[in-house]
Order: C-alpha cells, then sequence, then structure tokens
C-alpha cells in the first residue's frame, strides 16, 4: 500500500497550521539538517535521490541547487514557481492549501542548500485561500523562530515573502517570472544564462516548482534510498496527478512516479463517467501532446512519456471520451495559447493569431481544400523558432490532435458546418 507523503492524510485541517504540522514530525528534518549537515551534504542527498523537478521540465533538483556559486559575492535568492496555470493542472494550490508548512520547510532547506537568505512565493492571484493560508503561516513561523534571524538557533537566516501574480501565463516561464518580480512586464529572457547564474535582479537564483520542494523534508526524514525505492528507476519518487474531463473520480491523486497511465485513469479516476470508450488523453496540461486510447500503457514519467511523443509536463491528465470532438479540442487549445502568447516574439504573436482563424473556419465548416496543410505548415514554422516554450508547447499539442485525429479534420473540410 503506497504511504502519502506530499498530501498527508488530508484529515480535516491538521496539517494547514504549524502545531499539527510538527505534531505530524513536521520540521524535524530542518532541524536535523541545520544541526548535523552542511549546504554541500544537502546538495548531495538530493541528488542522491534523484529528485527532478514537478515543474514540468524534469530538470535533476540537486544539480540546478549545485550550479549556484559558493561564496558571499552576491546575494542569491530562491523563488518558489506557485504561479500554476497549466490548464488542468492544480496540484501546488492543494500543497499549499492542506499543508503550507511542508512548502515553507521545503523551501527553508533549499534555501540553506544554495545560501539564500531571501525567498519569493510567486504565487497565482487568484489563488486567494493559500495566499491567505501562507502568508498567515509564515507569521506563525517568524514567531516560532523557524524563518527570519537565526532559524532554530543555528545562524542561518531566511524571509519568505508572498508575491502575487496577475494573471498572465507566461509569467510561469521562469525568466518572465523574474522579470515581473523585479516589476517589469512579464516576458521570457533568453537562456543561457540560465537563472542558477544570472536571475533576479542578476543574481545567482533557483526557481523550483512548489511540488519540488515540497519533496525535500521527506527526502531529509526519510533518506534517498527510501525516496529512490518508490517509482521510476531515473525519475523515482511519490508524484502527485491532476485528473480532469470525462473522468468518474476527478481530483488529486499521490502516486508513485512512473505509474501507468491507463491504470491512473481506469483504476484510480474509475474511468469515464459517461461509461463511453476513452478516445484520446493529454497526460501532462495541455501544453502536452494528448495520447489516443491504444497509447494508454505507458508509464507516466518524464522518459517514458517523452519517448512516447509528450510529456509529462505538469501531470495535468485531461480525459476525453468518445463524445469528444477534436477539431474543437484542438482549437480551444490553440485559442488559450494565442490569449496567452506574451507577444514578445512573431512567430508565437502572428504564428498563433493565424491557426486560430483557421482552426475557427475549420470548425465552423467554412475551411475549404488545402487548408489544413496550410494550417500544418505555419504552425511548422512556429515550432523551434519562438523565444520561450509557449509556442513550441502550442506547436505540439496541436500536431499531437492533428496526428491522431487528421480524418475528423478532413471530414470537417469536406462536409463543412458543425458536428452534431
Ligand atoms: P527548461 O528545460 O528550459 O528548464 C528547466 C529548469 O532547469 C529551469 O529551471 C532551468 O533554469 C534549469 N536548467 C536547464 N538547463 C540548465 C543548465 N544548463 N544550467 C542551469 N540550469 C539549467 O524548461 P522550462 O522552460 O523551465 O520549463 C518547461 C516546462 O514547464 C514544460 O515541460 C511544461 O510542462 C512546464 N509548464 C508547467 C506549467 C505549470 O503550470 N506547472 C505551465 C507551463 C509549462
Amino acid at each position: 500500500m503506497y504511504e502519502q507523503v506530499l498530501l498527508l492524510e488530508r484529515r480535516d485541517s491538521e496539517y494547514q497550521d504549524l502545531a499539527g504540522y510538527r505534531l505530524a514530525g513536521g520540521y524535524s528534518a530542518l532541524g536535523s539538517t541545520l544541526r548535523d549537515s552542511s549546504p554541500e551534504q544537502l546538495i548531495d542527498l538530493v541528488k542522491e535521490a534523484k529528485l527532478r523537478g514537478r515543474g514540468g521540465a524534469g530538470f535533476p533538483t540537486g544539480l540546478k541547487w549545485s550550479f549556484v556559486p559558493k561564496g558571499n559575492a552576491s546575494a542569491k535568492w530562491l523563488l518558489c514557481n506557485a504561479d500554476e496555470g497549466e490548464p488542468g493542472t492544480f496540484k501546488d494550490r492543494i500543497i499549499m492549501e492542506q499543508t503550507p508548512h511542508l512548502l515553507l520547510e521545503g523551501m527553508t532547506l533549499a534555501a540553506y542548500a544554495i545560501g539564500a537568505a531571501k525567498a519569493y512565493i510567486y504565487i497565482r492571484g487568484e489563488y486567494v485561500t493559500a495566499i491567505r493560508r501562507l502568508e498567515r503561516e509564515i507569521q506563525a513561523s517568524l514567531q516560532a523562530g523557524l524563518l527570519g534571524k537565526n532559524i532554530l538557533g543555528s545562524g542561518f537566516d531566511l524571509d519568505i515573502y508572498v508575491h502575487r501574480g496577475a494573471g498572465a501565463y507566461i509569467c510561469g516561464e521562469e525568466t518572465a517570472l523574474i522579470e515581473s518580480l523585479e516589476g517589469k512586464r512579464g516576458q521570457p529572457r533568453f537562456k543561457p544564462p540560465f537563472p542558477a547564474v544570472s536571475g533576479f535582479y542578476k543574481g545567482p537564483t533557483v526557481v523550483n516548482n512548489v511540488e519540488t520542494l515540497a519533496c525535500v523534508p521527506p527526502i531529509v526524514q526519510r533518506g534517498a534510498d527510501w525516496f529512490r525505492s518508490i517509482g521510476s528507476e531515473k525519475c523515482p519518487g511519490p508524484k502527485l496527478y491532476c485528473l480532469s474531463g470525462h473522468v468518474r473520480r476527478p481530483g488529486l491523486y499521490e502516486l508513485p512516479m512512473g505509474i501507468s497511465l491507463r491504470e491512473l485513469v481506469e483504476q484510480h479516476a474509475g474511468g469515464t463517467h459517461s461509461g463511453k470508450k476513452i478516445k484520446a488523453v493529454i497526460p501532462g496540461g495541455i501544453s502536452a501532446a494528448l495520447l489516443p486510447e491504444p497509447a494508454l500503457d505507458v508509464a507516466m514519467d518524464f522518459d517514458a512519456l517523452s519517448a512516447a511523443g509528450t510529456m509529462l509536463g505538469s501531470a495535468g491528465v485531461i480525459v476525453m471520451d468518445e463524445s469528444t470532438c477534436m477539431v474543437r479540442v484542438a482549437h480551444r487549445i490553440i485559442e488559450f495559447f494565442h490569449h496567452e502568447s506574451c507577444g514578445k516574439c512573431t512567430p508565437c504573436r502572428e504564428g498563433l493569431a493565424w491557426v486560430e482563424q483557421m482552426l475557427g473556419r475549420i470548425e465552423a465548416g467554412e475551411a475549404k481544400s488545402g487548408d489544413l496543410e496550410s494550417m500544418e505548415r505555419l504552425y511548422g514554422n512556429i515550432e523551434g523558432n519562438t523565444f520561450c516554450l509557449l509556442g513550441d508547447a502550442a506547436a505540439m499539442a496541436l500536431r499531437g490532435v492533428v496526428k491522431n485525429f487528421r480524418h475528423e479534420f478532413i471530414e470537417r473540410i469536406q462536409q463543412g458546418g458543425r458536428a452534431a
């Protein structure tokens, strides 16, 4: 039986405040680390655990921390990316609402590892409950000597601030997040340099996702071997999966990394609520290409999904039953990306506008023969030619729909008019 460590047991509200979290053993990881381990030893432990970033890209967390230059030459920063904007994704919100101290303890450990004295939680502005809870619990931690000056008598100082985003999806991209936090328009920077070397106000900056940071206290408490014993060999550990769409039991599931997508959807989420067959599943938020039903036996981890031509991304699993119109799905996805394009680069800003118009014509039955091929050329020109991943993600998602359900686009063009 899998034991939850990120969602804990979610009984009533006992983990939402400091007293409850401490009763469950909370902050013992921080206490033992500050007492017995150097920052380098903590980085080595996280490397040994093979923790990979849960924001979507799966970059090794310990390695990212180790890129931060040692010494006190310039201020270092820890930024928690809580700007959870990927459609179908709600895992970070639940951590922040249900177990805010798991994140705060994880952040304090991460800040200790990289030598940061200031940290920010850049949080999606709509997450009002999470914002209030985090602000309240930061105050409680300050009063308990778990934040602020000389934490637990160790000589280590850390302040954590909550910063609300203003509703732009692109600010979840780490360099746009940094620009926004600096008070500028949220648009991506060119990488390299990566933030670990030059980030917030040009200082060394680690940007980690909420779920990534929440994995750190359990790793310290239970050890790297325990973490590696869960899930896939190259992508171990617990994982949060967000299930939505046509499923009987939508919601958030904590299960091992690497569980099969079919088991997740059919057994845990109970299959479709309509009793109809599954037509396709998006495995990792709408940036990830969908998988048709026969492909659902894939493992839910970074490498297996990448080999299957898609990605784990934010693990926002969206299930579609056979009643779903795939032309409508494609149009809806592109509407989102076009709306959220920051406008900095031409292929994304102009290309997505055109693709959206073409999809609108196809859906309305007003397209003509050859339009599908023109649209494919157009999104082919967006892919690989944009400043950040937003344009690529849009093209990848659309390519996945067209590749697997091309006949629906052709039928709509040939027949015209809306599907019944
Ligand atoms: P990326 O691969 O460029 O970077 C991943 C992380 O590793 C970054 O923190 C980057 O700074 C670091 N990194 C990579 N190479 C490095 C190097 N050589 N030196 C130092 N640091 C290095 O990917 P990106 O653009 O940060 O994230 C893309 C992912 O974000 C996608 O997979 C997508 O699924 C996900 N995403 C998640 C959303 C959410 O709401 N959770 C929303 C939108 C996208």
